[in-house]
């Protein structure tokens, strides 16, 4: 499903951000990436999700080339993977269900089908309770909860989350955790960056270890 093949990243002349770094990325993996900061994890993520290129080697996700995608492309592509980051990126002005909901809209999706889902999604993360408010009146925790459900609302078939739990207590970040893995054993893969490997190696599964832009753990 995502294969990343002897990828090399530059954003400076003669500086490799990510230098030869190969994995793939299979349906029901569960796979962290750690590391120290500027080690490569959000560049290993940003190449997934066709933000950036490479500058050599290839990156194959759900059919799409790293070296062919067209422009046009790429929007098909985000709408198969589910995305989310530290800092939540919630919409101030809509309620939790809105956010999760707005997700398919974008998408041409409407009426009671696009309902049902952003309920079940809601139910998944269990915010059905706070489905009415509005991201400042809910936790961190519960923020991070309803991106997930926006994320997990289009059904992609991985899940990528750049250290998703970086802006959340110990208890909350165990929380998402739970989460990510319920998800994952529904079969929706996962791929998630933390700086805490201790984290990583206490709940198990792959773990691929970035130092400097290279892959030194497997
Ligand atoms: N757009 C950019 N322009 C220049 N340098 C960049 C850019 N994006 C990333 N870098 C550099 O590439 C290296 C890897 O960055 P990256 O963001 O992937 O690290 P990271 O492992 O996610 O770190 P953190 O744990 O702090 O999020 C860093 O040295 C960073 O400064
Ligand atoms: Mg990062």
């Amino acid at each position: 499903m995502v294969e990343i093949r002897n990828v090399h990243k530059s954003f400076k002349k003669g500086w490799y951000a990510l230098k030869d770094v190969s994995l793939s990325i299979d349906k029901g993996d569960f796979l962290f990436v750690t590391g120290s900061t500027g080690s490569g994890k959000s560049t290993l993520i940003r190449l997934i999700y066709m933000d950036i290129f490479p500058d050599k080697g290839e990156v194959a996700v759900a059919g799409f080339l790293s070296s062919s995608i067209k422009k046009t492309e790429i929007p098909l592509l985000r709408r198969r993977i589910g995305i989310i980051f530290q800092d939540f990126k919630l919409l101030r002005d809509k309620t939790i269900y809105e956010n999760v909901a707005f997700a398919l809209e974008v998408t041409g999706s409407s009426g009671r089908k696009m309902k049902e889902k952003a309920m079940k999604a809601l139910a998944v993360v269990g915010l059905s309770h706070k489905r009415n408010d509005f991201p400042y009146q809910i936790s961190g925790g519960e923020q991070q909860k309803t991106a997930i459900a926006r994320a997990l609302v289009r059904e992609p078939f991985i899940l990528l989350a750049d250290e998703p739990t970086g802006n959340i207590d110990p208890e909350g970040s165990m929380e998402i955790i739970k989460i990510l893995q319920d998800i994952n054993t529904s079969g929706t893969a996962v791929l998630m960056a933390t700086h805490d490997v201790y984290l990583a190696k206490k709940m198990g599964g792959k773990i691929i270890n970035l130092s400097e832009g290279q892959i030194v753990e497997d």
